[in-house]
């Protein structure tokens, strides 16, 4: 089985996949169904037929630029496992730091809103680590709410997670205020996804992507309501595109939100805008 992997990672080497040997490492764990243990443990085991062909369909896959996560069908995130549908964007690291933010502002006994949450990564990582937390996750697409739903049951905190199907705040309860808002909206300007890799440009759903024709326009939705749904005191956080600090702050500003700070990720980039309600 060792052999059969590494064909196939000099295969997407001379190809130029920059991360060959872990695109076939866990490629050939999926079409093996072995744990990456297993791939040590039983290296010089041979592997059958419909195996070999099962990996070699995934292969083709990855040489046609989809990414493993979507071709396995699964994602790791904080730590935890994240199913992924065709509505789902892959949750990525970048977006642990929003996540490390979240648990420092949020304690028990609070209530938290998720406003675009795909797999919901950001809510399920959450609850997971603060066990007395609660949260509300809103998704325009219904199908991405299937794999949150499911992601919710498997990380064990269905009970405190629900999901509600619509735009931003739209279908939310008059009334419910939050300690703490936060999102991954799309952000990427509409003229800018074509020119992107095949990998987003072609696999990703572009309703996870496309952010108005200057990438703001779901900063502009969320800021303008935020304050009436927060508690006084309450925070939004938001994940933003590495240019974005200044033009996302700016967004927040103007809609009245106060205590304006940019986050940077672990390259040095922009990559989480925090602002505070402070109620009138
Ligand atoms: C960049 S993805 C982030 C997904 C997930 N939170 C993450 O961090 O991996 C943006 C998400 O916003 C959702 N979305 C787009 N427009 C929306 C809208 N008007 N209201 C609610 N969700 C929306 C998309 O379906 C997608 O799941």
């Amino acid at each position: 089985m060792g052999g059969l992997w590494r064909q196939w990672r000099d295969v997407l080497s001379r190809l130029g996949f920059a991360n060959a040997a872990l695109d076939a490492k866990w490629l050939a764990a999926a079409a093996l169904g072995l744990s990456n243990l297993e791939m040590v443990t039983r290296e010089t085991e041979p592997v059958d037929d419909a195996a070999a062909l099962r990996l070699a369909e995934m292969v083709q896959r990855r040489m046609g630029g989809e990414s493993v996560g979507r071709i396995i069908g699964e994602r790791e995130f904080y730590g935890l496992p994240f199913r992924l549908n065709a509505a789902t964007l892959e949750p990525r690291p970048d977006t642990e730091l929003l996540v490390d933010l979240a648990l420092k502002a949020i304690g028990p006994g609070q209530r938290m809103l998720d406003l675009g949450t795909g797999t919901g990564c950001i809510p399920i990582a959450i609850l997971a680590n603060e066990p007395d937390v609660s949260a509300l996750a809103v998704d325009l697409s219904g199908e991405a709410l299937v794999a949150a739903r499911e992601n919710a049951v498997r990380n064990g905190v269905a009970e405190r997670l629900q999901l509600l199907e619509g735009s931003w705040f739209e279908p939310l309860v008059e009334g419910e205020r939050f300690d703490l808002i936060v999102s991954n909206p799309p952000y990427i300007e509409s003229a800018v996804i074509e020119t992107l890799a095949p990998e987003v440009r072609v696999h990703d759903p572009r309703l996870a992507l496309d952010g108005g024709p200057d990438g703001l326009a779901p900063y502009r939705s969320i800021a303008a309501e935020a304050g009436r749904w927060l508690k006084p005191g309450g925070q939004l956080m938001v994940e933003i595109g590495h240019d974005q600090g200044a033009s996302v702050s700016k967004v927040l500003a103007a809609a009245g939100l106060a205590g304006i700070t940019v986050h940077c990720d672990l390259a040095g980039l922009d990559r989480v805008v925090c602002a505070h309600h402070i109620a009138a």
